[in-house]
């Protein structure tokens, strides 16, 4: 693969949309994680940005889309750190409502192998409802592109991708947190589905292959049921080894950037903020995934999600031409 897909960089004018979740992480390294009951001591505790709709909207703003971030915070402090990160990015949070009680949280334990617990707190993700979609729709569709991930409850999801869908936008559905019984609504509402490895195997009901050999797979057969369950368009990625594009007939296999990986936290929301930086600039599925390799792979090299997101200028810089 070239780095000349790193020229789109340049060209990234498009207008998305991100409806869905906002979360800060509570993060404390531990040398084990307690057992039921226990108190452990932890190192110091970390706030960091989190949340996937933000973190796919930082992504996508930081490299040059234009990015309108819909949801809701809470009355907190929490609710400002949220925001001045978003706008740090370039986001514009003027839709964003505010809600009675605490923002989204996520309270984590990581241990000293890197295994973590995680505890997700919605609080005012909770909290989007429908008549808020309804009430933002004129400024919902003002965009080219839709990101949607399972952050946020189902049927203000699903009411999204519709009132989009209807309006000319292209729906981008993450089936992330993973959920098995996507409503029929949403499928029809959606264009393009964007899962990993796991998910897809769950979803598509497809043996995970041994020694996580995803290249032995049939993706032939793979597009096809893919296509059954209601998606001509979708990208699965496949962690360090890269992704793999489903458009139509045409399957590609885009192949990883490698890089020194430090923590690949985000790495999934950096890969579809891209994907929908992209699409709503006029590029191609394939071209955009391409390019979504050098900006998650940029996301590995650093610590946290948001907090690790490079701006096109600084990709352009860590990846391009010596
Ligand atoms: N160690 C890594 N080195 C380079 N790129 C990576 C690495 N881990 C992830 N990526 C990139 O990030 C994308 C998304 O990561 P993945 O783990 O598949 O998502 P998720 O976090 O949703 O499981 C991959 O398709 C790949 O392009
Ligand atoms: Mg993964």
């Amino acid at each position: 693969m070239s780095a000349s897909c790193l020229d789109l960089l340049d060209h990234l004018h498009g207008s998305v949309s991100v409806v869905g979740s906002m979360n800060v992480d509570y993060t404390v390294v531990t040398e084990r994680l307690p057992k039921p009951g226990e108190t452990v001591n932890g190192g110091p505790l970390t706030l960091l940005p989190g949340g996937k709709s933000a973190n796919q909207a930082s992504a996508a703003a930081r490299i040059g889309a234009q990015v309108r971030m819909f949801g809701a915070v809470g009355e907190d402090t929490n609710a400002d750190f949220l925001l001045e990160h978003l706008r740090d990015a370039g986001v514009d949070t003027s839709h964003i409502a505010a809600v009675a009680g605490p923002s989204g949280t996520t309270v984590i334990t990581v241990d000293a192998n890197g295994e973590n617990t995680i505890v997700y707190s919605a609080g005012s993700n909770g909290e989007v409802s429908v008549d808020y979609v309804q009430q933002s729709s004129d400024a919902l569709v003002a965009a080219d592109v839709l990101g949607l991930c399972l952050e946020s409850p189902m049927e203000t999801v699903t009411a999204c991708a519709r009132l989009c869908h209807d309006a000319g936008l292209k729906v981008l559905l993450n089936d992330s947190p993973f959920v098995a019984e996507l409503p029929a609504e949403l499928i029809e509402a959606s264009d393009i589905l964007l899962v990993n490895e796991h998910e897809m195997a769950q979803l598509l009901d497809i043996a995970e292959p041994d020694d996580d050999d995803w290249d032995g797979l049939d993706w032939s057969d793979v597009a096809r049921q893919m296509h059954d369950f209601g998606f001509n368009q979708a990208i699965i990625t496949l962690g360090g080894d890269g992704s793999v594009v489903i458009d139509g007939d045409d399957i590609y296999r885009i192949a990883p950037v490698a890089v020194e990986a430090i923590d690949t936290t985000g790495c999934g929301d950096a890969f579809m903020g891209t994907v929908l930086a992209g699409l709503a600039s006029g590029h191609a599925l394939a071209d955009s995934a391409q390019l979504a390799s050098y900006v998650s792979a940029y996301a590995a090299t650093g610590f946290g999600a948001q907090a690790s997101y490079g701006t096109a200028a600084q990709i352009r810089e860590r990846f391009g031409a010596k």
